[in-house]
């Protein structure tokens, strides 16, 4: 249950920003459900427990947040942060689910890789399964009330003269242009075009750009976008005037229009080469709206070809949805400036921060998922930043993120069956029990976050309407909560208002999930050594890992049998070190925030990353300190991590 609530932006729904109470939405904007969203926007942002997870490097004003959006912008405003620029690139509800493929790391007891390990591995050889990061997948309507509430909280804690970049698409993009058009009232507009290369496959109008809406202030901060000169296609465009001097229409002038031509370089006279030359130069524009992926946002492009975003093969941390970092210079460099706060909400791989980092700005990262709170913090740890990570106790990321977890429930809850007859869609499935026959279970959809907590209203939804639709014969019937109101007022409203006899029996989901999740297992030897401490790991134990590969193992064996081919299992050998991500050690605490005095990371190729240096060197198992290790971390390829404290 949420510690407090904490209001939205001041006046909000009073004021003009509400769905329903502004004539133009009323007749634009009018989908079922919109309603609900009043009572949580009155109620205010649910705050919860926050719990400081690590410190890296110095001590500072940098946050890597681990929680959703809303209860983020909470926490942010009850400690009376405000920020400057906000770039969010949410979920587009794009009807995908995003995996993450997860590599085997090569196993330092066995020497045959080792021999190997002297030739670059061919990333095709690479052993890989795939890991579900988050889903995609959306009713409309339930999409537009959930951003219409991330985007009133993160304006709750934008500065007044602040500016919000949103990076969307096709998908959903002309509904949340509306949204924004109501949260921003009193901004100005701006729409980017960014050309990031085909994204689609089809005859018909393959997707190849993705759109970014810029809602500013007159006042707030702004420095023209430096344009990194022109592709052949552009300066074929400039054009020659009768004397036969290039220029280009209405760049680097007052007044703008056509009739104002520029000529390059101050009226020098060019030949087209020179033009070119001078045209290729950085040079301030005015804001200039098409971004093209591949010529202008960044000259070193690789073409990843189709379907991938155009990220260099050196950025690319293996996130679905990466976006380019030019991208994010663009957008950090025009509208802030040094030592300002740059925040993304929706953070991913922590392109955002990692940017805003480099070109000397304060930031605030949040995602709802470990694999992006893991990820940006190796990649800010290798930029050399200094930052605290938190966690958000809200709930929704028991198990990794709330895709997995949903997955996972599904064989969590014992004798659970889905798709039964005469239990509808409401119901994630019933249980069927000897003595009290069928048992209709209710888990909310951690996936959206408006089922999160559980209330009056959606009691009353189960005991009038769904009790009542329920085409079989139940005496009882459970309702899982990941978080609730208040227990004992939904209880007395159970009591007074069911008018069936059946049994409403209230669970917390959070029970279920916590027995089962079990540590895995290192078995480790810290010895001391002449200049400090060697700890060798000699065994590694994931149940977690095992199912998943063994399931793995088991689809593609069927899939080969049915198309006939052969199928190489994934075999973990005996010591299970090539399930090993990460090993940190602290020499400093016993309990509390997790500080590394040292760590290695083991990349996919099996090179060996040291505090944040990349090596070329294989990992051969062991781990030098200087200091003492008070604690072990083990990070396995799926993310799940296990803190022992040495003895
Ligand atoms: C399109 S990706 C962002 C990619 C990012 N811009 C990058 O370049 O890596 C969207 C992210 O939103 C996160 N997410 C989804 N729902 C969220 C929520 N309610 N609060 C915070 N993060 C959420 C997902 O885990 C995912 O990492």
């Amino acid at each position: 249950m949420p510690v407090k609530y904490i209001p939205y932006y001041p006046n909000t729904v009073e004021g003009q920003a509400i769905l329903d109470n502004i004539t133009r939405t009323q007749r634009v904007l009018r989908y079922r459900e919109n309603d609900k969203v009043y009572d949580r926007i009155k109620r205010g942002m649910p705050f919860y427990e926050v719990e400081p997870i690590e410190t890296v490097g110095e001590p500072s004003e940098n946050l890597v947040i681990r929680g959703e959006c809303i209860s983020a912008c909470a926490y942010l405003k009850e400690q009376g942060i405000k920020v400057d620029l906000v770039y969010i690139d949410p979920p587009f509800a794009s009807g995908a689910d995003y995996a993450k493929k997860v590599f085997l790391r090569k196993n330092p007891k066995i020497a045959d890789n080792i021999a190997v390990a002297k030739q670059e591995m061919d990333m095709e050889e690479l052993k890989a399964f795939e890991e579900k990061m988050y889903g995609d997948i959306w009713k409309k309507e339930d999409y537009l009330n959930w951003m219409y509430e991330n985007l009133i909280a993160i304006k709750s804690i934008m500065n007044d003269n602040g500016s919000i970049y949103f990076h969307i698409d096709l998908n959903i993009g002309h509904y949340a242009k509306i949204l924004m058009d109501e949260v921003f009232v009193g901004y100005e507009f701006n729409e980017i075009v960014w050309v990031c290369g085909l994204m689609g496959f089809g005859d018909i109008y393959p997707k190849a750009h993705e759109t970014i809406f810029v809602y500013r202030k007159a006042d707030s901060y702004f420095h023209a976008p430096y344009r990194r000169g022109y592709s052949e296609r552009i300066t074929n465009a400039l054009q020659k005037d009768s004397e036969g001097w290039y220029y280009t229409r209405g760049r680097e002038t007052s007044g703008g229009g056509n009739n104002l031509k520029t000529y390059i370089c101050n009226n020098q006279k060019l030949s087209k080469e020179e033009a070119i030359a001078e045209a290729n130069k950085n040079r301030p524009q005015s804001a200039w709206s098409v971004w093209i992926g591949k010529d202008d946002i960044a000259n070193s492009y690789g073409d990843y070809g189709v379907g991938t975003y155009a990220y260099t093969e050196k950025e690319n941390v293996g996130y679905a949805t990466q976006k380019p970092e030019a991208l994010l210079q663009r957008v950090i460099s025009a509208s802030s400036d040094k030592e300002m706060v740059v925040a993304d909400f929706f953070g991913g791989s922590g392109v955002t921060s990692k940017v805003a980092n480099d070109l000397g700005r304060k930031f605030i990262h949040v995602d709802i998922g470990i694999n992006s709170i893991q990820t940006v913090r190796d990649r800010l740890i290798e930029a050399k930043a200094n930052f605290q990570i938190l966690e958000i106790k809200d709930g929704v990321s028991l198990f990794r993120n709330p895709q997995q977890t949903m997955d996972k429930l599904k064989m969590l809850i014992p004798g659970l069956l889905q798709g039964l007859p005469g239990i509808s869609k409401f119901w994630f499935g019933a249980v069927i029990h000897s003595k009290e026959g069928t048992i209709p279970v209710y888990v909310p959809n951690l996936l959206n976050s408006q089922e999160k907590v559980l209330d009056i209203p959606t009691i009353n939804i189960i005991i009038n309407q769904e009790l009542q639709n329920l085409e079989v014969n139940v005496k009882k019937v459970i309702v899982y909560y990941i978080d609730i109101d208040d227990q004992k007022e939904l209880e007395k409203f159970i009591k007074e208002n069911n008018a069936t006899e059946i049994e409403v029996a209230l669970k917390d989901l959070k029970n279920l999930l916590h027995d089962v999740v079990i540590e895995d297992i290192i078995d480790f030897k810290t010895t001391q050594i002449n200049d400090g401490f060697e700890t060798e790991i000699k065994k590694f134990i994931s149940d977690r890992l095992i199912q998943k590969i063994g399931e793995f193992n088991q689809k593609g064996n069927l899939q080969s049998i049915a198309k006939g081919k052969k199928f190489n299992p994934i075999i973990i050998s005996e010591e299970g070190l090539e399930l090993i991500e990460l090993i940190a050690l602290d020499g400093e605490n016993t309990e509390g925030q997790w500080h590394s005095t040292t760590e290695i990371k083991i990349d996919k190729l099996g090179y060996v990353i040291t505090n944040g240096v990349k090596s070329k060197n294989f990992w051969d198992g062991k781990i030098i300190s200087d200091k003492k290790p008070l604690r072990i971390k083990v990070r396995n390829i799926s993310g799940d991590e296990t803190i022992k404290v040495i003895e």
